[in-house]
């Protein structure tokens, strides 16, 4: 008797235990996610475009995903609710970065700030770069050279805009980047041939791609030795490339001393080495990882956006034209766009926004690795895991945004939405302890060169291609691009309003028809019917103030393709002495 009710005791606690058991681990459950296959676990799932492949698995499996990569574990996060989780909440236990051996061979051993492990000297120096290099202050010293680089792109294609050939806007606008990036962080261009003879743009991005490329060394740290891809071989070979060139440039800031008030980014960190004044080892390695974090993360990153900005507003030409109104009346037609400007652009703004929403150069982010067990939405998230944040996706969660495949910058009117990592719908630059420190400055980048290029010309496809054909398809990367380069035709100076009637000054001289074919080819009418130029007494609209002095009030019929239309033009001699404003209209 006393055995049997000890056993059923006995039962009864197991019980007991395991129903609790069984409880903790149903709370304790990992996110759900697709069927993997051995070893490659769910490597194979990827494709060219990972962010893609990643958004359309989502949306059968949920926001907060697990997939396995080879032996490394993953949580794919696809919604602004599961972003806040990873990124606020529990932002301290997701700040780490993964280990990864692109990390190791091209940042001086992780001692850059984009892949440094979190920890003290990740704290240290991330408050060095934003008080340092990339403050306001800072940002602001540098502003007399972004205006000079843009103004010499801005020269260079009025001569091209004389030669009616189309213009490789992807090339032009990433030598821009590079310019700029160049000389904040040396103080000067170097010439390509004094890095490598593949100069300066392709070295970069070849690291740049080595970083992104799946490197099976990463997810199978057993054949990382065996180097089957060859990758190792390429880094370290590049990694020797930036090394030799960062010291060359370290010595000419060495023998050139102080070179007066404006300092570059090396200068500054020149300084702060030999100053002694940190409280963490800081050596020429230092120096040497930071130059490349702050090259590479400026350069692609504001190409690339002003590059999809510029497609979508080739895609929508009712947005550009909007956007040019808007230049008009804030800039005016005299004058070249300036930094102070920015914030009075409001609709550009929301352009930028809506074009992050659908392209975040880094869809991804930088993957994000968690320091310890968590619990996030009752899904366990295990330490070491790779979180990959995917904002590709969240800018077209169907419950965040509204028409989500359109492109509309209306849809921010009246919005507080920012992108500036306080909304989770919208995080092109990453929030949290790891979001991006360069924003301003990418922020500044990005809108002035977007400004000025639509402020001083008139852009459209080449060759008659319609907006709806224009390829949008990506090329992946750690910075998303586009696969093929953006061509477009320009025409300096442009029409502020979308044209369908205006009155047209004039003076009735020889000159009068070359006028009026200077400003229909301007306004892109395509077709013009002259009628009655020399009575300006048809009958048509007239408003009776004909014959004032030499002038005349003239009718005339012209068609648009699009917009058949009736124009009434009016010349007052004087009037003609100068050229209409509306003519005139080239601001740069
Ligand atoms: C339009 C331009 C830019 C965009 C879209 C952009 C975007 C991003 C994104 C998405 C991240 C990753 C955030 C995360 O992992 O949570 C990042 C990190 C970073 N960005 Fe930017 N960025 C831009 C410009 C810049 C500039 C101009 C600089 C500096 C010169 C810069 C420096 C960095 C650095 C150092 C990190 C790593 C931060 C860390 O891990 O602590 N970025 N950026």
């Amino acid at each position: 008797m006393f055995s049997a009710s000890l056993i059923w005791y006995a039962l009864i606690v197991v019980a007991v235990f395991s129903f609790l058991h069984g409880l903790t681990k149903k709370k304790k459950k990992l996110p759900p996610g697709p069927r993997g296959v051995p070893i490659l676990g769910h490597l194979h799932m990827l494709g060219k475009n990972p962010h893609q492949d990643l958004h359309r698995i989502a949306q059968k499996h949920g926001p907060i995903m697990y997939m396995q990569f080879g032996f490394v574990p993953n949580i794919i996060v696809s919604s602004p609710q599961a972003a806040e989780h990873f990124l606020k909440t529990y932002d301290l236990v997701f700040a780490g970065r993964p280990p990864h051996q692109a990390a190791k061979y091209l940042s001086w051993d992780q001692r850059n700030l984009s892949f440094g492990t979190y920890g003290t000297y990740w704290r240290n120096m991330r408050k060095l770069c934003t008080l340092e290099l990339l403050s306001s202050l800072k940002i602001g010293s540098f502003q007399p050279m972004r205006r000079e680089e843009l103004g010499l792109l801005v020269e260079w294609l009025k001569h091209a805009a004389l030669e009616h050939v189309s213009v490789d806007l992807s090339a032009k606008v990433s030598s821009l980047t590079v310019e700029m990036s160049c000389r904040m962080v040396f103080g000067k261009k170097y010439e390509d041939k004094d890095i490598d003879e593949r100069g300066f743009k392709v070295v970069i991005q070849e690291g740049m791609k080595l970083v992104a490329i799946p490197n099976l060394g990463d997810y199978f740290p057993f054949l990382g030795v065996l180097d089957l891809q060859g990758l190792t071989r390429k880094m370290n070979a590049l990694s020797k490339v930036f090394d030799q060139f960062f010291e060359k440039v370290i010595d000419d800031h060495v023998r050139a001393g102080d070179q007066g008030p404006t300092k570059d980014i090396v200068d500054i960190m020149m300084s702060i080495m030999q100053s002694g004044g940190t409280d963490f080892q800081f050596d020429r390695r230092h120096v040497k990882a930071i130059m490349l974090d702050m090259l590479a993360a400026s350069m692609d990153t504001a190409a690339s956006s002003v590059e999809w900005i510029l497609s979508e507003l080739l895609k929508n030409p009712r947005v550009m034209k909007k956007v040019q109104k808007e230049l008009v009346e804030v800039v005016g037609l005299d004058r070249m766009v300036e930094e102070s400007d920015l914030e009075s652009l409001e609709y550009l703004d929301m352009v930028v926004k809506e074009t992050f929403r659908l392209h975040p150069v880094a869809p991804l982010l930088i993957p994000h690795y968690s320091l310890e067990d968590c619990t996030v939405d009752g899904y366990q998230i295990p330490k070491d895991a790779r979180i990959i944040i995917n904002t590709f996706a969240i800018g077209r969660d169907p419950n965040a945004w509204t028409d989500h495949e359109k492109f509309n910058p209306e849809r921010f009117v009246g919005s507080s939405i920012d992108l500036r990592g306080q909304h989770f719908q919208l995080l092109p630059f990453g929030s949290g302890r790891r979001g991006c420190p360069g924003m301003q400055l990418g922020l500044i980048m990005v809108r002035l060169i977007v400004a000025q290029l639509v402020h001083c010309f008139d852009w459209k496809l080449p060759n008659n291609m319609l907006p709806s054909e224009l390829d949008m398809t990506e090329e992946f990367g750690l910075v998303v691009s586009r696969a093929e380069h953006l061509m477009a035709e320009q025409k300096y100076g442009h029409i502020p309003d979308p044209i369908e009637s205006f009155n047209l000054v004039y003076k009735k001289n020889d000159k009068h028809k070359s006028w009026i074919d200077d400003a229909s080819e301007q306004m892109g009418i395509n077709e013009f019917n002259l009628v009655d130029l020399d009575t300006g007494d048809d009958g048509d609209n007239v408003d009776g103030n004909e014959n004032l002095g030499d002038a005349s009030n003239v009718n005339f019929d012209f068609s648009m393709t699009e917009t058949p239309s009736f124009v009434q033009c009016e010349g007052v001699g004087e009037f003609m002495t100068e050229t209409p404003a509306w003519i005139r209209s080239n601001p740069c």
